[in-house]
């Protein structure tokens, strides 16, 4: 398809030689029909980007032929002729698709540049729609990489935290899985608890990561096998704030900051480091205590033989209250055992 290719379409025979002459001495290759019908064959066949047709003949009329062309092609670009007495109708050729109409008798020179016109409109709307496709192609394509890239990131936040918990767990002797069971037991608790799932990412941070302080307690104290001193009580017992300083300049653990400070308060007061009660205490941190007590109970520590679940939870039950927040511990006794159990078994798997 040349773009200097014209269909005329005109069922006065004069007409269509005059109009065939104008066009050729510009340059145009000109395709011919003298009526509707003969244009649409005409049209599918060539496909010239432009038409110049006559609104009344016989059969298919302007507007008909106007109407079947742009079903076929709708970028094709259409220029009607009309009479003085039948301008309402070019009007409504124009809410139809058509470019342009231009008076008869026909004024060479408008007509000429009406044609002109009409191509050059033809290719802007082509090229701009072109260009509307490549930019939302390319907004697919960019909001699939940015989405692949983030999860990504995800993962990679994701194995690390669990790298850096099972390398606390590591350093503080016999407390093999701890992070991962207490985040599996924590989990649990938050559902039954309705903790929205917008907190649960934090939530589950914050548990990973509650020893992360450890880091900064000497090895002379941290494994020690006998009871700490006093003195080295109070060493022991800055990892909350240790843990706090470490992690509250790293954007993405922010929200893990309250449960890492707050994991060591007891909902009556006899925490530390800031003896914060009752709600005070982040409910993290609140969730934190219960489940951390009751792995420390459930699960073989070379100082201590596992007890069973029911214990476990007895003495749990015992301590709401003083130790535990509870409403927490209902949350918790929600917990089918059989959900305990599994997160348990997981826990020490490969
Ligand atoms: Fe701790």
């Amino acid at each position: 398809m040349a773009e200097k290719d014209i269909l005329i379409v005109d069922d006065d025979r004069q007409v269509r030689e005059v109009l065939h002459q104008i066009f050729l001495s510009v340059g145009y290759n000109c395709l011919l029909a003298n009526d509707g019908r003969e244009g649409v064959e005409v049209f599918k066949t060539g496909r010239p980007p432009l038409i110049v047709t006559d609104l009344k003949m016989p059969g298919m009329s302007g507007i008909e032929l106007l109407q079947s062309v742009r079903r076929i092609d709708g970028d094709v670009a259409v220029i009607v002729l009309t009479g003085a007495a039948d301008v309402k109708t070019a009007i409504d050729s124009l809410k139809l698709g058509a470019y342009d109409f231009i008076m008869k008798p026909v004024n060479v020179d408008e007509l000429l540049i009406a044609a002109e016109r009409a191509v050059e409109r033809r290719q802007l709307l082509i090229e701009r729609r072109e260009y509307q496709e490549l930019l939302e192609r390319r907004v697919v394509d960019a909001t699939r990489d940015l989405a692949e890239a983030y999860q990504r990131l995800q993962d990679t936040y994701r194995s690390t935290l669990e790298a850096l918990g099972s390398a606390l767990d590591t350093r503080d002797v016999g407390t093999e899985a701890h992070s991962r069971r207490v985040h599996g037991y924590a989990l649990a608790i938050a559902h039954e608890h309705s903790v929205p799932a917008s907190e649960l990412t934090d939530l589950g941070h914050g548990v990973l990561l509650h020893d992360i302080g450890k880091i900064g307690i000497p090895d002379g104290i941290l494994l020690k096998p006998g009871p700490l001193t006093p003195e080295e009580w109070k060493i022991m017992r800055r990892h909350p704030e240790i843990g706090k300083a470490l992690i509250e300049k790293i954007p993405f653990l922010r929200g893990a900051v309250p449960i890492v400070w707050a994991h060591h308060e007891k909902w009556d007061g006899s925490g530390y480091p800031r003896g914060l009660k009752g709600e005070e205490i982040p409910l993290g941190a609140r969730i934190f205590m219960v489940v951390d007590a009751f792995d420390a109970m459930t699960f073989d520590r070379p100082y201590s033989k596992a007890k069973p679940f029911d214990v476990a939870k007895a003495e749990i039950r015992r301590c709401a209250g003083a130790h535990f927040d509870p409403s927490v511990v209902e949350s918790f006794f929600r917990v089918p055992n059989a959900l305990l159990e599994e997160i348990r078994r997981k826990s020490v798997e490969p």
